[in-house]
C-alpha cells in the first residue's frame, strides 16, 4: 500500500480549509474573466496550492506557487502533478526570480497575516509585468454578521484570536484598507468586488446542515491551532476558550431562524 503523509494539524486545517472553499474561490476566478491561456501566473502565500490547483486546466502556461513555509509546499507538492505547476519554498519579500515575469500575481488571504507592509508590494510590483495584474483576496471580519447576535461568550473568543493575530502582524480587518494601500503604491485600474456567503437555517433545523457542520468544524480547528499560544500567553483562560467554543457550537445547533453572514473581497488592480 502507498504509504501516505503524516499530516500535521495546521496541514490538515489548510487542506479543510481549501476544501471548503473551493467552490467559492472557482467561482472568483471564473468571476476575473481573465484569460489564463499562454500567462505566467504567481501565487504568493499558496499554502497548499489551491489557487494553483483550480487553475491548472486553464492553460496557464506556467504556474508558480510560493510559500516561505516548506512543510505547506511538501504536501502541495504531492498533491497537484502538473507539469506547468512548480513550487518556490521563499519569502514573499524576497522571490528569487528575475524582474518582470509574471502575467498575474495572486495574494489570497495572505495580507491579513503581514499586514500591509510596502516592502511585500514593491517585491510584487517587481515580479509583475508592466500591465500585469494583482488579485488581492482578504477577508474583512467587520462584514461578518449574524442575527441574533452571536453569543457575548464567542464574541468574545473571536475578539481574543483578533487581537493575537494583530499582535503577531496580521489583521483581520485588512480587506477595507487594501484599495488605498494599492493606489499609495502606484498601483490602476483598482477594482473591488465584494464576495458574500450568506446562510439561514429555518426553524428546527437542528445542526443538520453540512454549511453550518463545516463552519463550526473550521472554526474549531483554526483555534486549535492558536490554542496553546492563547493559553500560554494569557491572552484568554481554559474556561473562557471552552465557552466561547461550545457557546458557539449550541448558537449554531439550538439556535431558530439564524441569518449568518461572511464577507471577504477580491481586489485587483494593474501595474502601470
Ligand atoms: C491563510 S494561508 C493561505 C494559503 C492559500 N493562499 C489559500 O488561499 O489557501 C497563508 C499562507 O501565506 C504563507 N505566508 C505567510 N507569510 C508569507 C511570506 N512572507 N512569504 C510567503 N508566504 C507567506 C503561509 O505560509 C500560508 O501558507
Amino acid at each position: 500500500m502507498a504509504s501516505s503523509p503524516d499530516y500535521s494539524p495546521d496541514i490538515r486545517f489548510m487542506a479543510f480549509q481549501s476544501y471548503l472553499t473551493a467552490p467559492h474561490l472557482f467561482g472568483q476566478l471564473n468571476g476575473l474573466n481573465y484569460s489564463f491561456a499562454g500567462k505566467t501566473v504567481a501565487d504568493i502565500g499558496t499554502g497548499l496550492g489551491i489557487l494553483a490547483y483550480l487553475l491548472k486546466d486553464k492553460n496557464a502556461l506556467k504556474i508558480v506557487g510560493i510559500d516561505i513555509n516548506k512543510s505547506f509546499l511538501k504536501a502541495a507538492r504531492h498533491l497537484i502533478k502538473d507539469k506547468n505547476t512548480g513550487f518556490i519554498n521563499a519569502n514573499g519579500f524576497k522571490i528569487p526570480v528575475k524582474d518582470c515575469i509574471f502575467d498575474i500575481v495572486f495574494a489570497r488571504y495572505v495580507f491579513q497575516h503581514i499586514n500591509l507592509s510596502g516592502d511585500f508590494i514593491s517585491e510584487i510590483k517587481r515580479v509583475l509585468k508592466p500591465g500585469g495584474l494583482l488579485a488581492v483576496i482578504d477577508i474583512e471580519d467587520d462584514l461578518n454578521i449574524s442575527y441574533p447576535d452571536l453569543p457575548e461568550s464567542t464574541k468574545n473568543l473571536f475578539r481574543i484570536y483578533s487581537e493575537y493575530q494583530k499582535e503577531q502582524g496580521g489583521d483581520r480587518f485588512i480587506s477595507k484598507k487594501i484599495p488605498a494601500f494599492l493606489s499609495s503604491a502606484g498601483f490602476e485600474d483598482i477594482e473591488l468586488n465584494p464576495c458574500t456567503a450568506v446562510f439561514f437555517k429555518g426553524k428546527d433545523d437542528g445542526l443538520n446542515s453540512a454549511a453550518l457542520k463545516n463552519a463550526f468544524l473550521l472554526v474549531q480547528n483554526e483555534l486549535g491551532l492558536v490554542k496553546k499560544n492563547l493559553l500560554d500567553d494569557k491572552f484568554i483562560g481554559p474556561a473562557e476558550f471552552h465557552k466561547g467554543l461550545n457557546d458557539y457550537f449550541k448558537f449554531l445547533n439550538m439556535e431558530n431562524n439564524l441569518f449568518i453572514s461572511k464577507t471577504e473581497f477580491i481586489i485587483t488592480c494593474k501595474k502601470n
